[in-house]
């Protein structure tokens, strides 16, 4: 079989990172997209590598347009096409909402949510029968979360354009979804306020008894870019260990 081209956008650390390797196992051709750490991006191609992947590293920032076309043309230019767009790279600031500024918003909003926008639109002019679009959201897209407005917001316009485009391009035979994770012990939680504190929480309320890990979110988006997954369409896949269940 013929390996997929995929794209991970915020591959250099975390969940993306888990990610793009998961897609290395199966020896995909994979672009990893980073933004202000590179050797972070060169770990991850490193590792990518070492399980059979060719890797690509693409630095741009998704706040740019111009940078987003640039990115996807150098896709195009080595492989004609792209099979599976996973984006998952954002960036938050941690505030009430009535002290977000709209310098706050637009960066927010600009990394999370339009860059999903801008990365679909792109994607979708070389994607085959079969693409998959998959983008990374939160519990807080429709629930408050302290301090957590902006992204919450950005996560709410993410996954409100996830439907908008999976009805557009199921005729296409291309699939839109989203996953919604719990929380994950990745390095944003060293910049949220009390972060040790509340991961502890959120371990001792989960019913399934543990925090997640990047390579449960993995799992889900992998099977997702399956060909088992063909029919779930515009969907906000909730991957939490039930945390979200309880009242
Ligand atoms: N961790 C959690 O608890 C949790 C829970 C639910 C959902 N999620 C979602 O899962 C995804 C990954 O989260 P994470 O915790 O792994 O995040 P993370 O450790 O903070 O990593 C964020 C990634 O996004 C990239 N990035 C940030 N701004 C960018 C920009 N302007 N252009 C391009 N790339 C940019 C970063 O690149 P550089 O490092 O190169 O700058 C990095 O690779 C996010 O969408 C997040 O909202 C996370």
């Amino acid at each position: 079989m013929e390996s997929r081209i995929v794209l991970v956008t915020g591959g250099s650390r975390g969940i993306g990172r888990a990610i793009g390797l998961r897609f290395a196992q199966e020896r995909a051709k994979l672009f990893i997209n980073y933004f202000q750490d590179r050797e972070g991006a060169e770990k991850t191609a490193q590792e990518a590598a070492s399980k059979g992947a060719e890797v690509f590293l693409f630095q741009a920032d998704l706040k740019d347009a111009e940078q987003i076309r640039a990115m996807f043309k150098e896709v195009q230019r080595l492989f004609g096409r792209l099979d599976v767009l996973v984006h998952n790279a954002a960036s938050g600031v941690f505030r009430s909402t009535l002290d977000l500024t709209a310098k706050h918003w637009d960066w927010v909003m600009g990394t999370n949510a339009r860059s999903l926008l801008l990365c679909a639109r792109e994607a979708a002019a070389s994607m085959p029968d079969g693409g998959r679009i998959i983008s990374l959201s939160s519990l807080g897209s429709n629930r408050v979360i302290p301090q957590y407005g902006a992204i919450g917001v950005s996560k709410a316009a993410l996954e409100s354009l996830t439907r908008y485009l999976a009805a557009e391009l199921a005729p296409r035979g291309i699939t839109v979804n989203t996953v919604s994770a719990g929380a994950v012990a990745t390095e944003i939680w060293r910049l949220i306020p009390d972060g040790e504190e509340i991961l502890q929480k959120v371990r001792e309320r989960t019913p399934s008894g543990r925090l997640l890990t990047p390579e449960d979110v993995a799992e889900t988006v992998y099977f997702l870019a399956s060909p088992q997954a063909q029919m779930i369409q515009g969907q906000v896949i909730v991957v939490d260990g039930g945390y979200s269940l309880l009242a």
